[in-house]
């Protein structure tokens, strides 16, 4: 047998040997390419692209967003595999013709779309420093410092939630993979012996508010609890009602069955609303329920003197989601869950992998791939550290405020135009309005009007607004994301709608 192995491994040097020799031409060239593609005139080509792009949206004269379709799109790409490379310049050419060209331009003071962030510069910068050292934080030894970072940036994120010392947590591809992770954690303490013989015929309750984002049915679907035993507890002003939460477990109890976790969301997709911490964590803390926090869009309110309070008893929770590449302004991907004992979250995972984790019995385990859904893991946390250590905590919680303030002020100028009515006021940078017109036509034209108004705004390039459903009816929605949108450019989003040919008598006010 070793005689076997040992005539084998001859053989494939002499393989490899011989493939080395014959292939040195093609190899030498593209040997040659990396070594040319690592160099800064090469890495200058990929960051003039961004920095061009970050100047032609910064100056708001192009369209926020392209008119082509994905079918047109789809064509301009419509060709098979390259098989051998190009210049390098070549490709960037491409990139910026073909992709950016028509991509959306979130730094573009008109953008008032979707929770996705004009990312911080330095934060930009960083990604590409991220992928040359392609640390993967899954284990410590792949990641010396960026397993250290991951730890010092969730410890700090624990202390502004008033989370003691055994609070732990990871960085997540976002809201929708914390939220799963937490569910994970909290089904563990639900039933003990989920891991090797699953949910079993009687699967507890999630319970949570009606204006609760898909990930937390998607979790519970995912995790084989069933969507059919989540409770939805309605809302008051887009807040859960407390009282009906409180019923809804009190009804649970009487009929004998377990809740996994209570879900109470702080700034909901929809509007924006955060629901009362406070209460709702007394509830859980009096019954021993497990409180997750869905935070991805309103944690960062924890960096705000002025919107902290928001957040109110937050250190209720057991696990909360917190997404700073939301409002925290960082590019995407960088979602965080945080558990107030860090143990939950490596019970939520069990592995075994000897080619891996070596933990030492008693030591502190720094690996954080026992603690996450993932394993190879990019260092996303750099890029979030940069952030901070540029922009500081307080930078970033003033440019929260700030956004905040531009929602209110577009608030405040939407009640004053007698074309529209706004549903509510913002609690943070979400905002929800629905153009009426003058007041003549029925709810179900208006919510025809209010759909082909966004399609017609955000075809013209003019600017780029969202819209949801809001107790049935079709309203218009906007998320002030951009640090550089300002009250002129409010004015111009609310009078380019007003003016648009999709309405009767439009601009006649
Ligand atoms: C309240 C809330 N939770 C969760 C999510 C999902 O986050 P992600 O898209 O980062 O997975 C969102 C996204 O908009 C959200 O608004």
């Amino acid at each position: 047998m070793h005689e076997l192995s040992s005539r084998r491994s001859v053989a494939t040097v002499g393989t490899y040997f011989h493939y080395l020799c014959t292939s040195m031409h093609d190899d030498s060239a593209l040997l040659a390419a990396l070594e040319d593609d690592m160099t800064a005139e090469s890495a200058a080509l990929f960051a003039d692209l961004a920095v061009g792009y970050l100047a032609s949206t910064r100056d708001g004269t192009g369209p926020v967003s392209t008119s082509l379709t994905s079918a047109d799109l789809a064509k301009r790409f419509d060709e098979p595999m390259p098989r051998a490379g190009r210049p390098l310049a070549e490709v960037a050419r491409r990139l910026r013709d073909d992709v950016i060209a028509d991509c959306n331009r979130l730094y573009h003071p008109r953008a008032a779309g979707h929770q996705v962030s004009p990312p911080l510069p330095a934060a930009i910068w960083s990604e590409m420093v991220i992928a040359a050292i392609n640390q993967s934080v899954a284990v410590a030894e792949m990641s010396p410092t960026g397993t250290v970072l991951e730890h010092r940036v969730i410890r700090w994120m624990c202390d502004l939630v008033g989370f003691g010392s055994s609070a732990g947590g990871t960085l997540t591809s976002g809201g929708t993979e914390a939220t799963l992770a937490a569910l994970l954690a909290a089904r563990f303490v639900a039933i003990p012996d989920v891991w090797s013989n699953g949910v079993g015929n009687a699967p507890p309750v999630v319970v949570c508010g009606e204006h609760t984002h898909y990930a937390v049915s998607r979790a519970v679907g995912e995790l084989g609890i069933g969507t059919r035993n989540i409770v939805v507890v309605p809302s008051r002003r887009f807040r859960m009602d407390i009282e009906a939460l409180a019923s809804a477990l009190g009804a649970l109890e009487r009929e004998g069955r377990r809740v996994m976790a209570v879900i109470a969301t702080a700034g909901s997709t929809a509007t924006g609303s955060f629901d009362d911490l406070e209460a709702i964590g007394a509830i859980c803390e009096a019954r021993g329920l497990w409180l997750h926090v869905d935070a991805a869009h309103g944690a960062s309110a924890l960096l705000s003197d002025t919107h902290r309070g928001r957040l109110r008893g937050l250190e209720h929770a057991r696990s909360i989601a917190w997404d700073p590449h939301k409002m925290m302004l960082v590019p995407l991907s960088a979602g965080v869950v945080l558990v107030r004992e860090e143990c939950d979250l490596e019970n939520a995972f069990t592995q075994r992998a000897p080619y891996l984790f070596h933990g030492g019995a008693g030591a502190r385990v720094w690996d954080q791939g026992t603690r996450s859904l993932q394993c190879s893991r990019r260092a996303d946390v750099i890029k979030l550290w940069v952030a901070l250590q540029r922009y500081g905590a307080d930078g970033i919680g003033a440019l929260y405020d700030r956004l905040c303030a531009t929602a209110m002020f577009m608030h405040d100028t939407l009640v004053a135009h007698p074309s529209f009515v706004v549903l509510h006021e913002p609690e943070c940078n979400i905002l929800c309005f629905r153009y009426v017109g003058d007041g003549s036509l029925s709810d179900v034209e208006l919510d025809a009007i209010n759909r082909d108004l966004r399609e017609a705004y955000n075809r013209s390039g003019a600017g780029w607004i969202t819209s949801t459903e809001i107790g049935g009816r079709r309203v218009l929605r906007v998320t002030i994301m951009n640090p550089r949108t300002t009250a002129a450019d409010v004015r111009a989003i609310v009078d380019g709608l007003a003016c648009l040919p999709v309405q009767p008598n439009s601009c006649n006010h």
